[in-house]
């Protein structure tokens, strides 16, 4: 069933205490809004709006920045998600159908909850709202339900009363219906609350009122939880972070000491790939089979080789590529890159901008200078080349194969093949 995507960003996230929108805010190397679109995955999303306020600016570069292009509906001031809803049905074009919303700050979906939605929708439900048990309420919308388990209305957390605060069921937000029907039951929305908002949580009250048949799909409240606070967003980062690593394990990498490793959303690992306690992976990384990644290592959108050997203590930067059973040792930082096969550089080096051929050495404490203080140049090194401890390589630079440079030289020049340079 094809669905559209209404996804609420427009909230000011004032709870943040943040110049950022709320929705920008990221976990595991994605924003807030990434991985709450990333759970629709499983569905057939013909089209998806994005409800943009006052910082729509930074929302629409930053969907550019990640290769998506929503449509944009703006919503001129914060009235509440049900105004938000509003804006986004108006937007959609000529979708007739279901229409899915999501909240951008409520990133841990999974793509399983949101088609368990559909299908009941398809089953015969007018709206499908995704709830969980809090084991903490607050700050929730509660969700009144009949005998049968139907819902018949929200409680916003501000408009509870002593028997409403009680209830443990809450609303996650998430919630599906039929585009027309959720145009008019979001056009029969009053601010009569707490708030003074119009609550898109108050279209189930109204939807039971006609008649309609609104239900429950329960969630695990780790899926459901809605990011308010910075509290909330380190939370979330954990759980993120403890999914992330039971992928990796059941992929068939090791993880010596699983809760120290930090993994982007997008990290590859191959089986047998070894991670010792303490590393952390940023955005792009792959690595391949057989490498080992030693411990207090940090990586950045790189490509690490099969059998490769990386730390203790190496920082691998943006641009790198590490070939088959090369080795970057302690404190060694590499960027922009490529190190071909059975290069060593063990000790103390920092690489930056250069090709290096195979099976050469880089002695410890060798530094490419890669920047003359205002441009950046490259440096190729050959194949089993011998960089003597504590060179100087001074970039732009050429140094043949089998050439060897001795400990301590600044090297300005080019370097033939199989020549010696001091
Ligand atoms: C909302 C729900 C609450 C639910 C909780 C789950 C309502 C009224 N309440 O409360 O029942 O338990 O989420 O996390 O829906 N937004 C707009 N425009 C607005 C207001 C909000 O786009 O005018 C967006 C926000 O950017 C955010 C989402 O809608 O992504 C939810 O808004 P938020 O203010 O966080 O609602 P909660 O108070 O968390
Ligand atoms: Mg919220």
């Amino acid at each position: 069933m094809s669905v559209a995507v209404a996804l609420l960003v427009a909230g000011k996230g004032k709870r943040m205490r943040s110049h950022r929108p709320k929705v920008l805010h990221e976990i595991a190397g994605a924003p807030l809004y990434i991985h709450a679109l990333h759970s629709t995955a499983n569905l057939d999303v013909v089209t998806t709006v994005a409800v943009t306020g006052d910082d729509g600016d930074a929302v629409l570069k930053s969907c550019t920045d990640w290769g998506l292009t929503p449509r944009f509906a703006r919503q001129p001031q914060q009235l509440g998600t049900g105004d938000a809803l509003r804006y986004a049905l108006n937007a959609m074009g000529d979708h007739t159908g279901p229409v899915l919303v999501l909240y951008g700050d409520t990133p841990l979906i999974r793509p399983d909850s949101l088609h368990r939605m559909i299908t009941d929708l398809e089953h015969g439900s007018d709206l499908v709202v995704a709830g969980f048990h809090a084991g903490d309420p607050s700050g929730y919308g509660r969700m009144v339900t009949n005998a049968d388990g139907r819902l018949q209305a929200i409680i916003e957390s501000a408009d509870t009363d002593a028997t409403t605060c009680d209830i443990a069921l809450c609303n996650s937000g998430l919630l599906c219906g039929e585009r027309s029907n959720l145009s008019d039951l979001v056009n029969a929305l009053d601010t009569e609350n707490a708030a003074g908002e119009y609550y898109l949580t108050d279209i189930i009250g109204i939807a039971a009122e006609r008649g309609q048949k609104s239900t429950v799909v329960i969630v695990p409240e780790e899926e459901a939880m809605g990011i308010n606070t910075r509290a909330e967003l380190a939370r979330a980062e954990a759980s993120m972070q403890n999914r992330l690593r039971s992928q990796a394990l059941k992929a068939g990498t090791t993880l010596i000491d699983p809760a120290t490793v930090y993994f982007s959303h997008d990290t590859v690992l191959a089986a047998d790939v070894l991670i010792e306690p303490h590393v952390v992976f940023g955005r792009n990384v792959s690595v391949e089979s057989g490498s080992t990644i030693r411990s207090f290592s940090r990586l950045e959108s790189c490509h690490i080789g099969p059998g490769a050997r990386i730390g203790p203590h190496a920082h691998i930067r943006p641009g790198t590529e590490v070939g088959p059973g090369a080795q970057v040792g302690n404190f060694v930082e590499v960027k922009a890159s490529r190190l071909a096969a059975g290069v060593k550089a063990n000790h103390l080096s920092y690489i930056g901008d250069a090709d290096i051929g195979s099976k050469t050495n880089i002695g410890a404490g060798s530094v490419v200078c890669n920047y003359d203080g205002r441009t950046k140049h490259r440096t190729r090194i050959g194949e089993k080349a011998f960089i003597g401890s504590g060179s100087m390589l001074v970039a732009p630079l050429k140094i043949g194969d089998e050439a060897l440079t001795a400990a301590g030289s600044v090297i300005t020049e080019d370097v033939p093949s199989g020549a010696r340079a001091f």
